[in-house]
């Protein structure tokens, strides 16, 4: 249990996430078969729904949301669900949501295309509605994405990863689709540059928090999350808490470490060393200085729910356990 739920942080856009869903499921609905079992498998398991609830927010912060806003929400969701069925395939991860993922039920080919799919979806939706500044702004995001994820392989083949190129690459398969979000929602109610910048810098910091939690939960045990532990390592993905309890070893040591990691040996134990040092200590400082820099970007706007909410979540984000 968190201190911070979902469902009191969205009350202030409730009704505007009930439409977004009945939205997103109209935009998904098809009826040529296997792609509608496909679509209903993945409308059965929904996430969390940060991202939309994020567009929905900044909008909410600044005005009313439009129909506009619920176009950036879904197409921010759509994108996100893309990155996750092809990561899952990527990460030859079978569990997703606690439940099997497409790519195991239905392989990996068809996981790669029903993401395609989404990605289809999401432009079609915005060629309707000629919101030229939602493609605009989102497609930035994509590229990160993408650079943020090879820059990852790339790290795994080598095992040679510091804590500037750590952030350098979550910064870019995360953060940069929560600055997005944030940037959509202002602008889907035409709020000043000075405004868009606040909640772009935001979220963008947010979406750093929210990563580095993940990362700490690959090492704690959390049957909320649905998502399998310990599985960073064995992907040979060095992430902060390992890095940083790396860099402590004497050289011998981080060696044979390094070694067991590249051949897949001794994952639990390896685990386990992270948890004794203080990699994860060190991981949730620099978190916190993270979220302090998020919390910093919301004090110039006027006392509200949606601010509370935003405000919230930065706990949320910080302490979550799915
Ligand atoms: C998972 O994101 C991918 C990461 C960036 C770690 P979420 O944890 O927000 O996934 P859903 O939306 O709840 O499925
Ligand atoms: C999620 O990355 C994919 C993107 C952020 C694009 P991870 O591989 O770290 O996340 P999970 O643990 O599978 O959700
Ligand atoms: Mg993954
Ligand atoms: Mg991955």
């Amino acid at each position: 249990m968190t201190l911070f739920e979902l469902s009191s942080i969205s009350k202030p856009v409730s009704a505007a996430m009930v439409e977004f869903n009945r939205l997103y499921e109209a935009t998904l609905s098809t009826c040529a078969e296997p792609m509608c079992s496909m679509m209903r498998h993945l409308n059965q398991s929904r996430g969390k729904q940060i991202r939309p609830m994020l567009v929905l927010l900044s909008a909410q912060l600044l005005g009313e949301v439009t129909p506009s806003s619920y176009r950036a929400a879904i197409f921010v969701e759509l994108l996100h669900g893309a990155s996750l069925l092809h990561d899952d395939v990527i990460d030859e991860s079978d569990l997703r949501h606690g439940r099997a993922s497409l790519n195991h039920v239905w392989g990996n080919r068809s996981a790669i295309i029903a993401g395609d799919y989404l990605l289809a979806r999401a432009v079609s939706l915005l060629t309707v509605h000629h919101d030229e500044y939602i493609l605009g702004n989102a497609i930035g995001s994509a590229s990160d994405m993408c650079e943020g994820e090879l820059m990852q392989s790339a790290k795994s083949a080598s095992l040679d990863i510091n804590e500037q190129e750590y952030f350098g690459i979550i910064a870019r398969k995360t953060a940069s689709l929560m600055a997005t979000c944030c940037t959509l929602g202002a602008l889907s109610i035409k709020a000043s540059s000075k405004d868009v910048e606040s909640l772009r810098e935001y979220g963008k910091n947010l979406g750093i928090v929210f990563q580095m939690r993940d990362d700490i939960l690959d090492y704690v045990a959390s049957s909320e999350i649905g998502k399998p532990v310990g599985n960073d390592i064995r992907e040979r993905k060095l992430t902060l808490p390992l890095i940083h309890c790396l860099e402590q070893m004497p050289q011998h040591e981080r060696t044979a470490m390094l070694d067991d990691i590249r051949a897949g040996r001794h994952i639990d134990a390896i685990a386990k060393t992270v948890v004794q040092s203080d990699g994860i200590a060190y991981t949730r400082q620099r978190m916190e200085e993270y979220g302090d820099l998020a919390l910093r970007q919301l004090q110039g706007f006027a006392a509200c729910e949606a601010l509370t909410s935003l405000q919230d979540l930065v706990a949320f984000c910080s302490e979550r356990s799915w």
